[in-house]
């Protein structure tokens, strides 16, 4: 088996590599002049399993057609087998077309990987319409959490602590987590109004006052919906609030926005951040040994 990766992700691939003790290999990945891309593997493939890690952040568009590249160029040089780890796995939440033209791109991108790789591993996924990855995908396609891992992480680090999930289909995090650990648990209706902006509302209350608050999302993206989140359980009198992503994108300065409302924001290192405290990299490694 051997890791590759380019530009991005490379600290992942190569932990991964050392963790299932498998060569690790960087592939030169640049433009011509013209801005066509360049690739070129560094080292011989020919009948082996390649393992193709990129999170799909940053520069998701890019990623996508990187990797396919990667993986047809891999074939085409003889491989035997190519594994695509993607421990973020973008363009899930547009999963159905919201407006009338639009593209429903998580679809594209399936179809575009069921072409050009054996297998996907990803870890959780934004499952909201889909029930499943098989939904859409006709390769395997496995699905790995890290809520074991987040679980231990609140267990270990917030005292009397209670789980908020921002919306509905964050029970997949929050209560699944909360249950694990015995905590109580709640989810949050949302509504979402543009890109950036989100309103929540209380639906099933719980005793917020005087508890350290952890609110768990699959992905915080610009934080404005851990924010009004936070505006809640602040509402309601509690102590701290930490919010937990499996998948901190965090762009257009969230972290800050979050500090600014005391929360303390912790993520998994699926996509390299310096908010960055649970590590995921045992778990991919369990499933490719
Ligand atoms: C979507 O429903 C996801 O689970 C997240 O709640 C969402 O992507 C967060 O986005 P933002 O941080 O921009 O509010």
């Amino acid at each position: 088996m051997i890791i590759v990766s380019s530009k991005h992700s490379e600290d992942l691939a190569q932990a991964l590599a050392k963790k299932t003790r498998s060569e690790y290999s960087q592939l030169t990945v640049k433009e011509f002049p013209d801005g066509d891309l360049y690739l070129k593997f560094n080292t011989e493939v020919k009948g082996k399993t390649v393992v193709i890690v990129r999170s799909f952040q940053p520069l998701p568009n890019t990623a996508l057609y990187t990797t396919i590249f990667i993986a047809e160029t891999a074939k085409d040089l003889g491989a035997k087998e190519v594994i695509l780890v993607a421990p973020y796995l973008a363009f899930m939440r547009q999963d159905k077309r919201f407006n009338p033209g639009e593209a429903v791109s998580s679809k594209i991108m399936a179809k575009l990987l069921n072409n050009s790789v054996d297998k996907l591993i990803t870890i959780d996924p934004h499952l909201h319409r889909y029930k499943s990855l098989k939904d859409i995908f006709k390769i395997p396609a496995i699905k790995i959490t890290a809520n074991e891992l987040i679980g231990d992480y609140v267990k270990k680090n917030v005292k009397d602590p209670v789980i908020i999930g921002p919306d509905w289909e964050s029970y997949q995090w929050a209560e699944k987590i909360a249950n694990r650990i015995n905590v109580p648990s709640t989810v949050l209706r949302k509504t979402r109004h543009s890109y950036r902006e989100v309103s929540v509302k209380v639906v099933k209350p719980i005793e917020i006052k005087g508890k350290n608050v952890v609110i768990v999302d699959d992905i915080i993206s610009t934080g404005n919906t851990i924010a009004e989140a936070a505006k809640q359980a602040k509402k309601q009198g509690a102590k701290s609030i930490t919010a937990i992503g499996v998948h901190g994108l965090l762009i257009e300065n969230a972290v800050t926005k979050l500090k600014r409302l005391e929360v303390k924001v912790v993520t998994t290192n699926t996509i390299k951040h310096k908010t960055n405290e649970i590590d995921v990299v045992g778990l991919i490694a369990d499933e490719l040994r």
